[in-house]
């Protein structure tokens, strides 16, 4: 058993929702295993400024259900440097602060590895984000909560739509991978999925269309991944197939950060809890720089640098799967 007393808890990068029920189960598992924890505001920002607030099982109720984080987040520069470290590990030591839990992405886990290193504080991390690119886990909290989003919201388009025989071209978050797309494209019956994973072509993407319109098809949704590099942009791609597929009135539509906010959904609450509880355990016994993962829905400890490193694969299966139902 590690010499652990005080945990922190934070925050970092873009929210996503569940983060909340993650704080909760951390502060919650700390306080039942009768540890001290501390809630750093703003992520790694909040700990070089020592934004720190005491927190017990009652500073947590009534989060479990709230999209954000009541610790906020953000994305810190200064933490890329050697000072901005130094300062961090300085506010957390006058604290008297033993470990951290991180809360985040690959660039929060980034700092955390490198802050591990070069001062040997244990560190362990929960994968929070929408885009579910994390090593070591199928799922990253958020993810299944925007998946219905991006599905509810898909659904309103395909009214108007359907009702004004148009094709819509509807982006979605994924900087660099499309299990979002992918995902929301089979469960709102996408005609078109484009990833960054694989890129169709414009002119595979144009038959396809055509090919959809002689099956008697009078309107058509294609999901574009943020990332994906099909067209220039999303806008430049509905050009493209206005100028060489006239038959088709063309929207676009780009759902922005309202996939990222939103009450989590049972399935994040129930994973946030579980891994908050695994993370402090995790940190009592003596590990760290750990990431806590779920594969086949069992919990996993996954060294963070792999975590980081490591590339997720998207789904062939749904490829397929959505090609068959697309006839
Ligand atoms: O959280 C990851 C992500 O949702 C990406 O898919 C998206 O590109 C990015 O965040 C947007 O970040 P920001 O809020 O900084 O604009």
């Amino acid at each position: 058993m590690a010499n652990i007393k005080k945990i922190a808890v934070f925050t970092s990068g873009g929210d996503s929702p569940g983060m909340n029920a993650a704080i909760r189960s951390v502060v919650r598992t700390c306080a039942y295993l009768k540890i001290d924890c501390i809630g750093i505001y703003r992520g790694y920002e909040g700990m070089i400024e020592g934004d720190f607030k005491p927190m017990n099982a009652r500073s947590v109720n009534n989060i479990i259900n709230k999209g954000g984080t009541i610790l906020k987040s953000a994305r810190c520069a200064e933490f890329r440097t050697k000072e901005g470290r130094e300062k961090a590990y300085r506010q957390l030591r006058a604290e008297g602060i033993d470990a951290f839990v991180v809360i985040g992405g690959d660039g929060s886990f980034t700092g955390a590895m490198i802050f591990n290193k070069e001062f040997n504080f244990p560190v362990m991390g929960i994968p929070g984000t929408i885009d579910n690119d994390i090593f070591g886990t199928t799922f990253t909290l958020g993810f299944d909560t925007a998946l219905n989003t991006v599905v509810e919201a898909i659904d309103k388009i395909r009214d108007t739509a359907s009702s004004h025989n148009r094709l819509f071209f509807v982006e979605v978050m994924g900087r660099d991978v499309g299990h979002l797309a992918l995902n929301a494209g089979v469960g709102a019956g996408a005609e078109e999925i484009l990833i960054p994973e694989e890129n169709l072509g414009r002119e595979r993407l144009l038959e396809s269309l055509k090919r959809s319109k002689l099956s008697g098809k009078s309107s058509s949704i294609v999901i574009v991944a943020e990332g994906d590099k099909t067209g220039k942009n999303i806008f430049e791609l509905k050009d493209y197939v206005e100028e060489n597929f006239p038959d088709y009135d063309v929207r676009v539509s780009v759902l922005g950060h309202m996939q990222r906010g939103g009450s989590p959904s049972c399935y994040d609450r129930v994973l946030a809890s579980r891994m908050g509880v695994r993370a402090v355990e995790a940190l009592l016994e003596g590990k760290s720089t750990m990431m806590v993962g779920t594969i086949a829905n069992e919990l996993i400890l996954t060294p963070i640098e792999k975590a980081i490193k490591g590339h997720t694969k998207i789904d062939k299966e749904l490829i397929r799967v959505s090609d068959i139902m697309t006839v």
